[in-house]
């Protein structure tokens, strides 16, 4: 074990103390999450990552070249990425190259010297291969890095960004990015932010995007297929709008067409929208199951719209975009917060459909309310969900009606109050539970803890604050 151990994660000196800022010792394999303990890593903060990948659909293979900008937060030794599945060729750090080993998921660099804590550094990482896909096996689902039929879709909550690129993938290490696509001439390559131009050279077609807010790693993407764009300047930032060509135009693209209407609405209640870019993705591959709030454009699924119009398909589009305040602007410290993300997202949905005529808000919440207490939906309860299955319908909806239910308990001004202070004061940042708990006890002057207690850890259905009146 030892002897396996000592080839795999090639041994830096174990404490190397210099005039420069020692000693230096291993970062480590996580970044501290308890449900996800080798999410992310410790021992540096990543500002900004610079990435060109090739494609090939058909071959199914992935070559990149990452070049990540990093501050150390402990003198290192050495440090960890997330890496799932590719094959690494090269490393530098600071332009020397630099020994690594994997160890699954986690890819181990050693530099040729100690980097000093508070000191920027360069890691370059050429890698490829074929990039992940998961699967569950009988189940027509998939996540990650999924070929399609003109091309391949990356999505997938908590991780990600691993599945194509060397990442700290943690919420809590966000960064800007520039990503460059390389992809056979003929396809177009989409992702987060804006639109930096495209080149075509020899048969491949290179596509630019820039990030130029801090972004989660989950929360990146590329999508390349054949597009049916729309993409036009609103509010003093580019809209675009993407729906895959081979969709009927009148399946999705009525929905994703309202998100400049729906962002406007949403800036109301939630204080400016975020980020520098907005828009859509609409991908036509069936095994894609769930939207995604990929930043700054949000993924959907093609059949989530299957069906034909339906009343509330715009639902979906309100409930992604309000995820660009809770969840990428406004991060999860751990993911046990996750329903700041879902129950938020879940109540922006109702809020739109109260605004757009669909349902009200207490009808909502009386909808759901009414599920027999014994219901999976009350249990478990929505903080702190398992590692394993967090996505569970309480993180949404018991999350949406705890919102609902502080709204009546500290009344109108303390709660919009509550809102809009939350998305200025964690903008760009993280926030925990207990943060949201003191806020919302701050701004209403109550002591709210008995409320949290039983909204997201009970078991027992609180008592109903906002009944249907009889006969409705
Ligand atoms: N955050 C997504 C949403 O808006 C859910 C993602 C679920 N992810 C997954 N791999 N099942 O609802
Ligand atoms: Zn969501």
């Amino acid at each position: 074990m030892a002897l396996a151990l000592a080839l795999l994660l090639p041994a830096a000196p174990a404490t190397a103390a210099t005039a420069t800022g020692g000693p230096f010792t291993p970062g480590s394999a996580g970044i501290g999450d308890p449900q996800y303990p080798t999410a992310g890593n410790g021992g540096y903060d990543v500002r900004h990552y610079d990435l060109a990948v090739r494609y090939q659909p058909d071959t199914r293979h992935l070559d990149g070249h990452a070049t990540i900008t990093a501050t150390a937060t402990q003198s290192l030794s050495r440090f960890n990425l997330d890496l799932m599945d590719l094959t690494v060729t090269g490393v530098t750090v600071d332009g020397r190259p630099a020994t690594w080993a994997r160890d699954g998921d986690e890819l181990v660099v050693t530099p040729a010297r100690g980097l000093p804590a508070g000191r920027p550094f360069v890691v370059a990482v050429r890698y490829g291969g074929v990039p992940r896909t998961f699967r569950i096996p009988e189940i027509p689902l998939e996540s990650l890095f999924m070929p399609t039929a003109d091309g391949a879709l990356v999505a997938g909550e908590p991780q990600s960004g691993a599945s194509w690129f060397p990442v700290n993938e943690h919420p809590r290490d966000k960064a800007t990015y520039t990503v460059a696509i390389t992809v056979p001439a003929g396809l177009t390559a989409l992702s987060n932010g804006i639109p930096r131009g495209s080149t075509t050279r020899a048969g491949w077609t290179t596509w630019r995007w820039a990030s130029t807010s801090p972004m989660a790693s989950y929360l990146s993407t590329i999508a390349i297929g054949r597009w049916r764009l729309d993409q036009h300047p609103h509010d003093g930032r580019q809209t675009i709008i993407a729906v895959d060509e081979t969709l009927p135009p009148t399946l999705a693209d009525d929905a994703v067409g309202r998100t400049d209407e729906i962002t406007d609405y949403l800036e109301t209640l939630f204080g400016p929208y975020p980020f520098e870019a907005n828009g859509a993705i609409v991908d036509k591959h069936d095994p894609l199951l769930f939207a995604l709030e990929t930043q700054t454009r949000p993924i959907y699924p093609a059949g989530f719209f299957a069906d034909g119009p339906n009343p509330f398909d715009d639902g979906i589009v309100a409930h992604e975009l309000a995820h660009q305040w809770f969840g990428d602007s406004v991060s999860v410290r751990y993911w046990r917060d996750l329903w700041l993300n879902e129950g938020f997202a879940t109540y922006a949905e109702w809020l739109w459909g109260e605004h757009d005529g669909f349902m009200t808000v207490r009808e909502q919440f009386n909808q759901f309310y009414d599920t027999p207490v014994d219901d999976l939906f009350w249990n478990p309860p929505p903080y702190d969900p398992a590692a394993d299955s967090p996505f569970v319908v309480s993180v949404y909806q018991r999350g949406a009606m705890t919102l609902h239910a502080l709204r009546l308990r500290i009344g109108e001004a303390a709660f919009w109050r509550t809102m809009r202070t939350w998305t200025a004061t964690y903008r760009h940042g993280n926030a925990s539970t207990p943060d949201f708990v003191a806020l919302a006890e701050h701004e209403s002057g109550q002591d709210l803890a008995a409320f949290f207690a039983a909204w997201l850890t009970g078991a027992a259905k609180p008592p109903n604050p906002d009944p249907l009146p009889p006969g409705v």
